[in-house]
């Protein structure tokens, strides 16, 4: 591969534009500045500038954040900032995209990627991923509560029933839900139906991957498809 197609496959434009920002000095190998498009490289070697960011070489972005709250999952978010917003401008032109959506008003663990198929293999709902969200519920939940939430519940405009794969009572206003799905506002609808509401939402698990103790809301890391735990391909 040579160093105008390693950059190529970044994503960062088109041959031309990346023809010139080898020519202004912005690509490395190994940590030194290459103005040669032909040279021969092994990708990994390869970094360079965009936007004053030095990025490396990446075959494709997977990673995690904790999305704070009042952040939009949406490229085009209506009335807040989006959750692209948190990360380096490369990652937008590269489209990474979150994988599926937490409200505006929930924080937690949210996955993003580049990778379109990997964003199907997650949010396909034969794929049963289960998510973890830790609630806070406005009222002290009753023992008639926790067992609906056991049960089949019937939302609106639901083809389906839905049903809780874990309901753990933590404290009087507080539970661990666990599903498998990802229907429209799902959690706060389970909750309504069973006649009680949401004052916090967040999500501390998807698949085996937890939301880590040492990312604060707002950071992200890179993480390793593996990492999330079931078998994708
Ligand atoms: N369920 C909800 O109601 N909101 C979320 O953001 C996620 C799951």
């Amino acid at each position: 591969m040579t160093l105008l197609q390693a950059i190529q496959s970044q994503g960062v434009g088109s041959r031309k534009q990346c023809l010139a920002l080898i020519e202004r000095g912005h690509a490395l190998i190994d940590g030194e500045v290459c103005l040669k498009p032909k040279q021969v490289v092994l990708p990994e070697q390869v970094s360079f500038y965009y936007d004053d960011e030095l990025c490396v070489w990446q075959d494709r972005i997977v990673i995690m954040m904790h999305k704070p709250l009042g952040y939009e999952c949406s490229a085009k978010p209506q009335h807040h900032p989006s959750v692209l917003d948190l990360l380096p401008s490369i990652y937008r032109a590269r489209g990474v995209q979150p994988v599926g959506r937490l409200d505006v008003d929930t924080s937690g663990l949210l996955l993003l990627t580049d990778d379109g198929q990997l964003i199907h293999r997650l949010t396909h709902p034969k794929r049963h991923v289960p998510k973890t969200y830790q609630v806070t519920t406005c009222e002290p939940l009753n023992e008639t509560q926790i067992n609906a939430l056991w049960q089949e519940i019937e939302l609106n405009d639901e083809p389906r029933p839905v049903k809780a794969i874990s309901v753990q009572q933590t404290a009087s206003n507080e539970l661990l839900l666990v599903i498998d799905e990802g229907r429209y506002h799902q959690v706060r609808r389970m909750l309504a139906a069973v006649g009680n509401s949401v004052d916090k939402l967040s999500r501390i698990q998807m698949g085996a991957l937890p939301l880590p103790d040492d990312l604060p809301p707002g950071a992200w890391r890179s993480i390793e498809e593996a990492d999330i735990g079931i078998e994708l391909r």
